[in-house]
Parts: structure tokens; C-alpha cells; sequence
């Protein structure tokens, strides 16, 4: 194996099949030997030359320091499945536990974490993921309105593409931009496999098969697709495969796509996963990212579909662009008719409703339940839930629960139900969702399920018929938050508020292949042209699409320029002007839509800036408590950590949390000019119960590229709010520009 592993530089990208023969061919060790990550902080490199030869170095200097806790440069060389030598200094290896602990003793490691598995942040399972096998156009293609991004690549870490997808035809695009430096891993013959939009492909799965065994096959990168800008190029990095105890994307892989992509030179990287919220070091997309936004690449991160709970935001590191999702003004609403003329409005892509005029008997699943199944496993319409003798002919009732939803109608379906009514809990609200169930089938809010509950109770034959879904749009409130998105507070930094933004990703419509049905079960034989998903999964590629246009027009803006530019003017109200509502159509919190709603045009012109750059961000780990030493492995430049390091409120963030303010406090921030000179005055939304003040409340930039410091000193009011957060604004404007800063504060009681 040592020979395997020893290969000559060339073939460096054949290692994923030379690997899966290894590991077949490798008889089961100590049960006791888990993959982890060890993790030493940052290289940096001159030229390609110098990538090329340090290759070689830092993978020996890794065997070399791994030899000498296993006894044996050998014992290393099999242990050690990847060393990640292009920006990020680590390796991923096979260990024992107290080889482990071990190692993270060594002064030069900054972490030892387990190759821990994340989620894709999509509602879909992987059943309906893995079949289906084609490109996803947003048809609310905001990017499409403007003909920028040729020359930016925008980079995916997900589970890879189908590159015969529609969403990438490369018409009318030139050859790559000059700064490509990827490859289209696995091409049969040269270009047989990308094209001038679809630029790279590789995959990564030695840490998915280090922690799942080599039982499950790993394809190539060649799976399924996820939309783009249309107009940047696209470079596809595969990190996430069939999960298993439902995990689908390793750390391990995800360092070495991050490394491979920095390295091949993309402007952003749209990251669709993520784990729950873990130490920013012990997590392989806060390291990663941390090493492309140093290098200037932006990285864009779903926040997860763990909502409405507090705290269940993940990717909260700040160097991360943090999207949350939230609904469009289309719907598709299918309406179930009632025998007493009522009619409730739902949301659903069924194939087809009820013929109509017929109407069927309509009971709650519970009163269908299997002799064998519980109470509560019939109510949510769980597989084999359901008694074939009482189900059948009739329109059943289920309720939202954390099942895939349009696998309840598939087990309603196998009961011999005719149809399925959705209806949401309490947490889901209003959040409804269209699906392509497997019946005539729809999608009702919690108060309209309460109705329909009370109707099937007191009527003495109830019946109903569900219409064809139809399309509508200018539908109103929109957005609103969807309940599954991930909300804050950052439960790893609180002084951070997460997410950072909203987008759409509730009903995201997306062109659909001919190859599999829908649902992509098994059994689902139907074909159709369009499908619609949901997920943080589907808003932050918005986002990312959103910052390569501002790559595109701003070159010279850093990651954390751009990512001011599209939280300061994003917008809160709705389409009926009012504060924009979560799922039960009440007032939602920077907590889950961040700055507010994405707005792109804005954006483009944002007239001041919160920057911040790598020395900010080291500044900022210092503040987290890393010393010097320690810091210096990241910056690989020498770095000196201030005597006093800043409090964590002060990095220079585009938005502002104090999550325990006793008394009062005074945080800075600096702005940068990057519209035109002009005056800007201050205008506060104080929150309740809390004192704002801002100083000076007016600043004038002569200049371009000018930078003002302001101040803003924060006193409580009331002095007992019962560890509540409460909410407010900064805005400051020239007239012409709104730059929009929310402010989140919890007051804390006085320290005697
Ligand atoms: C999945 O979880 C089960 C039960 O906890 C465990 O026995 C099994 O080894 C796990 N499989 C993998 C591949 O981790
Ligand atoms: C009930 O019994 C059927 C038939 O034996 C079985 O297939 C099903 O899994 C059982 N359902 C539950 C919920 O245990
Ligand atoms: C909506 O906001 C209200 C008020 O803050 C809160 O009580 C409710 O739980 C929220 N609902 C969801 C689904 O987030
Ligand atoms: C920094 O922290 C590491 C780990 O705690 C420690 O070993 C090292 O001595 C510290 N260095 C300095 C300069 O304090």
C-alpha cells in the first residue's frame, strides 16, 4: 500500500480509484481506528513550480511527523489519506483514539477533530437527490437580467453534476478565463466532460469511504446538477455521496475540495452543506473557507434547514457569507373543495387533482391506523402506518412532522388512498410547500388544518375533492421565512449574528430530467419537465450567483467587501410594505433573515463598506484566545497577536450583536466610500429598551476609498428584560444610498 500511496506526482488525481482498490484489498484492522483530520494551519506557495515541488515536501514532512507517533514512516504512509498541500497545511489519516490525543498534544497542531459527516442542506432526501440527474434553472434568474460573470468561476462543494444538463450549455461563452487552473477529472478523452461552462469537476470521497467502508460504490463527480449564474463559469467539486446514518459529506473530502479549489483559482465557492454548529477548528468548512477568503476567494454558505429553533444556525464562522430562505411571490395552490362549499387553499405540484364534482370521504390517518402502528406514527403518515381496510377510496389527512413530506402520500397511496391533505403543525405555520406528490394531494397551513380537523369531526360524512394545482404569482405576503430555515443566535460566537441574509428557497422551480419521476422513488414512473425544491440549499446558490456579479464588477473588491455590499442593502419589508413575517405570519428577527432579503441591483451600489481583511480575521481568533504561536500557523506570515486583544464586537461586521450588554458598552466600526464623495448622516431604530447612540452622526467623504471610524455606544434602559434579545437598525445615507445595519442587543442584569 505504501507503494500505492507513493506515487508520482502526475498521477496524483488517479488516487481516489487507486484508493478504493486499496481499501478493498485491506483486510479490516483494529475496530478501534477512526478517520480524523489533523490540522496545522496555513501555507503559502510563489509560483505553480513551487506548488508542484512542495507537494512532495509537505506530504513527506507529513508522513515524517505522523512516523514519529506511530513508530514507523510506513505506518504513516498508510494511515495518511490525504495531505492537503496547496493553501491548507493537514492531513486526514486512519487513527487510533489515543493516537489522536496524542498528536493534538503537538505544539505545532492547532486541531485534531474526527472526520465528522455533514448534511446537505436541502429538505429532499438523498433518495430523491441521487436520482435526479439534472440541471436546476432558477427561473427567477436574477442573473440573467444582466450579462456580467463571464469571467467569474463559481465553484460548488455539493454532489457534483450532470454536465449533459441544459444548465450547461456553454453557447456564446469564450474559452476559460486566463486564471483556471482546475482540471475536468475523469474525462474520458480531452473535453469530453466539461465544456466553456461547465469549466472543472472533481470529487473527493476518501473521507467518506474512511468513515463508511467501502460497502457503498462512490461514483465519479458526474451526478446531480445544481443551477448557477448563468453567465459565470462553473467548476464542480463533488464532497457528498449516498449517506449513511445520515451523513453524506465528510470533512476530510471537504478540506481537499476547498484546497483543490482555492488552488484552481475560483472567485466563490457556493457551499450547500453543513454540520451542527461546531468550533470554527474543528470544522472542515470553517477551516477551508478561512483559507479561501484569506486568499480572496468569497465563500457562500447555506445556514441549514434546522429552523425555527433558536441556535440551530450552522457555518456561523464570520468570514462566511450565511444564507437563510425564504418564500417567492409564486405559489402553486391546489384547493381542496369541501361537501359544505368551504374551500381551503393549498400548495402542491401534484401531476393532477381530482376530476371534480366527485367527491371522497375524508378522514384524519389516525382513524386509518394500522392495528400495529402507533397513535403518533399514524398521524404523520410513517411507512406501514396505515390499515388498508380504512385508508382505501378515501382523501387522508397527515400531518407535518419531520418524514418527507411527499412520502406521506406515498404511504396514503399504498393504503389505497385516493388523496392527501398536508397539514402543518404549529411550528410550520403558514410555511407551505409545493411538492410533486405521487397523488392528488396539497398543502395546507396549521389554522386551515385546525378548520378542516373540526369539519371532519362534526360532519357526519365528510368529503371532499383536491383541484389541479395552478400557478400564481404576485402572491402576497412575500417573502416570508420559511420555518425550516436556521436561525440564530450564533451559538459558537453570539457577538456574530447569523445567518447573514435571506434568499428564495421555498417552491425553487428547476428544470427536471426525463430519466426518473419527481419524486426519484423507485416507484414513481411519471415524467415532467419542471420540478420544485426547497432548502437553504436553494438560496444560497442565489446568493453566490449574486456575489460572482459583484466580483464581476467590483475585481478589486475583497470577500468581506461584497459580502457588505449584499447585507447593507437588502431589504425587510414585504410586498405589502410591512416588517417582513416568519411562517406564522408574525414579525421574524434578524435571528433568521440576518441583514434582511437579498436585493441584487442594490448591492451593485451599496456607497460604503464594512471591510475586513485576513489581519481582522486573525485579530479576531486572537480575541477568540489563540495566542501568537498558534495564530501564526494560519498567517504563515509572522503575526503578533495585540497585548490587549479587541473585544469580538469590534470586528468590523457589517451587522452588530452585543449579546450581553450590562450597562454599556462602545464598539467601533470603520466604513470605506466606494460610491462617490458626499455626506452621510446616522438615523438609529433603537431597540427596546436600549440606548443608542452613534458618534460623530454625520461623516464626509471627499473621496473614493476614503475610511471613516464612527463609534456607537449602547446603554440599557431597563435593567431586567429577562435575558430577552431585542432588535433595532443603523442606516446611514447620503440621500442616495441606504447603508442598513441591524442591531441585535440582550441586556444582561448588572454585576453588583
Ligand atoms: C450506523 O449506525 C449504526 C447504529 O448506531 C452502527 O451500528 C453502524 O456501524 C453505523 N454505520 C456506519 C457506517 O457508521
Ligand atoms: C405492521 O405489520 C405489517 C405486516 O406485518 C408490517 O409490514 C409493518 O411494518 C408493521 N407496521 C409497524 C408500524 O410496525
Ligand atoms: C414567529 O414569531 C413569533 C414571535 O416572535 C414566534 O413566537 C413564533 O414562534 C415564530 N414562528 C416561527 C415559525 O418561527
Ligand atoms: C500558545 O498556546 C499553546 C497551546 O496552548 C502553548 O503550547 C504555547 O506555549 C502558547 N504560546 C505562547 C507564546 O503563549
Amino acid at each position: 500500500m505504501g507503494s500505492i500511496m507513493k506515487r508520482k506526482k502526475k498521477s496524483y488525481f488517479l488516487l481516489p480509484f487507486l484508493f478504493l482498490i486499496s481499501i478493498l484489498l485491506q483486510k479490516p484492522t483494529s475496530a478501534a481506528k477512526k478517520s480524523y483530520v489533523v490540522y496545522f494551519g496555513g501555507h503559502t506557495h510563489g509560483s505553480e513550480e513551487a506548488f508542484l515541488d512542495s507537494y512532495e515536501r509537505v506530504t513527506d514532512a507529513h508522513y515524517e511527523f505522523l512516523g514519529s507517533v506511530l513508530g514507523s514512516k510506513e505506518k504513516a504512509q498508510d494511515a495518511i489519506f490525504y495531505s492537503y498541500t496547496n493553501y491548507i497545511n493537514g492531513f486526514a489519516a486512519s487513527l487510533e483514539e489515543e493516537e489522536a490525543m496524542e498528536i493534538s498534544k503537538d505544539s505545532s497542531v492547532i486541531s485534531v477533530f474526527p472526520n465528522r459527516g455533514h448534511k446537505l442542506h436541502t429538505t429532499r432526501s438523498w433518495d430523491f437527490l441521487g436520482l435526479e440527474r439534472n440541471g436546476r434553472v432558477p427561473l427567477n434568474s436574477i442573473w440573467s437580467k444582466a450579462n456580467f460573470g463571464e469571467d467569474v468561476i463559481i465553484g460548488n462543494l455539493d454532489t457534483g453534476v450532470w454536465p449533459e444538463s441544459e444548465s450547461f450549455r456553454e453557447e456564446g461563452m469564450g474559452p476559460s478565463p486566463s486564471q483556471w487552473r482546475g482540471i475536468c477529472q475523469d474525462e474520458p478523452e480531452k473535453g469530453a466532460g466539461c465544456n466553456r461552462k461547465l469549466i472543472g469537476m472533481r470529487y473527493f470521497n476518501k473521507g467518506y469511504l474512511s468513515a463508511v467502508g467501502p460497502a457503498v460504490s462512490a461514483a465519479s463527480a458526474r451526478d446531480t446538477a445544481k443551477g448557477g449564474a448563468p453567465n459565470a463559469r462553473a467548476a464542480a467539486y463533488k464532497v457528498c455521496w449516498p449517506p449513511v446514518n445520515g451523513s453524506e459529506c465528510f470533512d476530510a473530502d471537504i478540506l481537499a475540495a476547498f484546497d483543490a479549489a482555492i488552488h484552481d483559482g475560483v472567485h466563490v465557492l457556493s457551499v450547500s452543506l453543513g454540520g451542527g454548529p461546531t468550533d470554527y477548528f474543528k470544522d472542515g468548512v470553517a477551516i477551508g473557507s478561512f483559507h479561501a477568503v484569506k486568499n480572496g476567494v468569497t465563500v457562500v454558505c447555506s445556514a441549514g434547514n434546522s429552523g425555527p429553533d433558536p441556535g440551530s444556525v450552522s457555518n456561523t464562522a464570520p468570514w462566511i457569507i450565511t444564507v437563510g430562505a425564504s418564500t417567492m411571490d409564486r405559489e402553486f395552490p391546489a384547493y381542496l373543495l369541501l361537501s359544505n362549499k368551504k374551500q381551503i387553499k393549498g400548495q402542491s405540484l401534484s401531476p393532477s387533482g381530482h376530476p371534480g364534482n366527485k367527491y371522497y370521504p375524508i378522514i384524519r390517518s389516525a382513524q386509518a391506523k394500522a392495528a400495529n402502528a402507533t397513535e403518533d406514527e399514524a398521524d404523520l403518515c410513517l411507512q406501514k402506518s396505515l390499515d388498508p381496510a380504512k385508508a382505501g377510496g378515501k382523501i387522508v389527512v397527515c400531518i407535518r412532522g419531520n418524514n418527507a413530506r411527499v412520502e406521506k402520500g406515498e404511504v396514503v397511496r399504498e393504503a389505497g388512498g385516493v388523496g392527501m391533505i398536508l397539514a402543518n403543525d404549529q411550528a410550520t405555520g403558514n410555511e407551505l410547500i409545493a411538492d410533486a406528490h405521487v397523488l392528488p394531494a396539497t398543502h395546507i397551513s396549521y389554522s386551515d388544518g385546525l378548520a378542516l380537523l373540526s369539519y371532519i369531526n362534526s360532519a357526519k360524512s365528510a368529503a371532499g375533492y383536491i383541484t389541479s394545482p395552478k400557478t400564481d404569482i404576485g402572491t402576497k405576503p412575500a417573502p416570508f421565512m420559511a420555518a425550516f430555515s436556521s436561525q440564530g443566535p450564533n451559538t459558537i460566537t453570539p457577538e456574530i449574528l447569523k445567518p447573514d441574509i435571506t434568499a428564495p428557497g421555498v417552491s425553487i422551480l428547476a428544470a427536471y430530467t426525463g430519466a426518473s419521476g419527481p419524486t426519484g422513488l423507485a416507484f414513481d414512473d411519471r415524467r415532467v419537465l419542471f420540478n420544485s425544491e426547497s432548502g437553504t440549499s436553494m438560496s444560497c446558490p442565489h446568493v453566490s450567483g449574486i456575489a460572482g456579479l459583484l466580483k464581476a464588477l467590483h475585481p478589486e473588491w475583497s470577500p468581506s467587501a461584497i459580502k457588505s455590499a449584499i447585507m447593507t442593502t437588502s431589504r425587510i419589508q414585504d410586498n405589502l410594505k410591512e416588517p417582513m413575517k416568519n411562517s406564522s405570519f408574525l414579525k421574524a428577527t434578524p435571528f433568521s433573515y440576518g441583514s434582511g432579503h437579498v436585493q441584487p441591483n442594490r448591492a451593485m451600489d451599496p456607497g460604503l463598506v464594512y471591510d475586513l481583511g485576513a489581519n481582522d480575521y486573525l485579530n479576531f481568533l486572537c480575541s477568540l484566545g489563540y495566542n501568537s504561536t498558534q495564530i501564526a500557523t494560519f498567517s504563515v506570515e509572522p503575526y503578533t497577536c495585540p497585548s490587549k486583544p479587541a473585544k469580538l464586537e469590534d470586528l468590523n461586521y457589517p451587522s452588530i450583536s452585543i449579546p450581553n450588554l450590562a450597562g454599556e458598552i462602545t464598539i467601533t466600526r470603520t466604513v470605506r466610500n466606494v460610491g462617490t464623495p458626499g455626506t452621510y448622516s446616522v438615523r438609529v431604530e433603537e431597540p427596546r429598551g436600549v440606548l443608542v447612540l452613534v458618534e460623530p452622526t454625520s461623516l464626509k467623504f471627499d473621496k473614493v476609498d476614503e475610511e471613516k471610524r464612527f463609534k456607537v455606544i449602547f446603554k440599557a434602559k431597563e435593567r431586567n428584560l429577562r435575558g430577552e434579545y431585542v432588535f433595532g437598525r443603523i442606516i446611514w445615507s447620503d440621500g442616495k444610498h441606504f447603508v442598513r445595519s441591524p442591531i441585535v442587543v440582550k441586556t444582561v442584569m448588572h454585576k453588583p
